[in-house]
């Protein structure tokens, strides 16, 4: 008798207590839910630009593995020997005299604080340093010392107004082509001057997460530069310089405006 009695008071009491778990439970992933529908853990790559004349290759299902692909061309040992024996002095003369322009056009000078994104081995490091601008590093995802450090160009190591030159001949590499041109235009210095060398008549290599079809969208792309030139180059595959200029008051100094 007692113990039926028990055993009554048990499931009416059992009944609200699973039913009080449950509504705690879902009450407490809440949050997560919230987060899981609002912040998916693994962004979808389709936020980078994609217009009429650049387009963002498809096919990089994160941003590891578009890292992964540009660590393998980076890494591959047949490819650093070639860049570091037959390529070395061949490539560093052609640097050395599209450097050698820009100097004459007074887009660069001996005293010029220099950075080159995605150098490599740093040929175009040792290209400016041997014509004169002895402050010159460059950066890519491997570092080669001392002419090149570790970094990664939608993310540059480098405090804001640092640089007075940029150049890059690695633009077509951009899984997120706005944010390699916004980082160039945070590191460099008001007025400093940034160079790009692109293809824009042929298709660059496999390597590359983007193509471009037409000067515009870099245009569009260096909201706080100035066109300065676009000519004609035959580097290394690549067939245009275009050079801006960072204006006085873009972007680093927005917030005092
Ligand atoms: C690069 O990719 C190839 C195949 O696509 C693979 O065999 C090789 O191991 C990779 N190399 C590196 C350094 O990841
Ligand atoms: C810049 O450096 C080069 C190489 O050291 C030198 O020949 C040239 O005279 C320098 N130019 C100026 C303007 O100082
Ligand atoms: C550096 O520049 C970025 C973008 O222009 C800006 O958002 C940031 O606040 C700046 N950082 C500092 C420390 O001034």
């Amino acid at each position: 008798m007692i113990n039926d009695m028990y055993a009554d008071m048990k499931i009416t009491l059992t009944k609200p207590f699973i039913l009080r778990c449950f509504l705690i439970s879902l009450f407490l992933s809440l949050p997560f839910l919230f987060f899981y529908l609002f912040f998916p853990h693994q962004q979808p790559l389709h936020h980078s630009v994609t217009t009429k004349d650049l387009r963002i290759r498809p096919g990089y299902s994160s941003y590891e593995s578009y890292i992964q692909r540009q660590l393998n061309k980076t890494l591959n040992p047949r490819l650093r020997k070639i860049w570091t024996t037959r390529d070395w002095d061949r490539k560093i003369s052609v640097f050395a005299r599209f450097f050698q322009e820009l100097k004459d056009k007074k887009l660069l000078q001996n005293t010029s604080k220099a950075l080159c994104i995605g150098a490599r081995v740093g040929q175009e490091v040792e290209a400016l340093r041997r014509i004169g601008v002895a402050d010159s590093v460059g950066m890519d995802l491997v570092p080669y010392p001392p002419l090149v450090v570790k970094g990664d160009f939608h993310n540059q190591p480098f405090a804001n107004d640092t640089f007075d030159f940029e150049f890059s001949n690695v633009f077509d590499h951009a899984l997120y082509p706005e944010r390699f041109v916004a980082e160039i235009e945070r590191t460099l210095k008001p007025e400093g001057v940034c160079v790009l060398h692109v293809a824009l008549s042929r298709r660059a290599d496999k390597y590359s997460a983007n193509d471009l079809y037409s000067v515009q969208p870099l245009v569009e792309l260096f909201k706080h530069s100035a066109l300065v030139h676009v000519r004609s180059v035959d580097g290394f595959g690549l067939d245009t310089e275009v050079a801006f200029r960072k204006k006085i008051g873009g972007p680093t100094r927005h917030q005092r405006l």
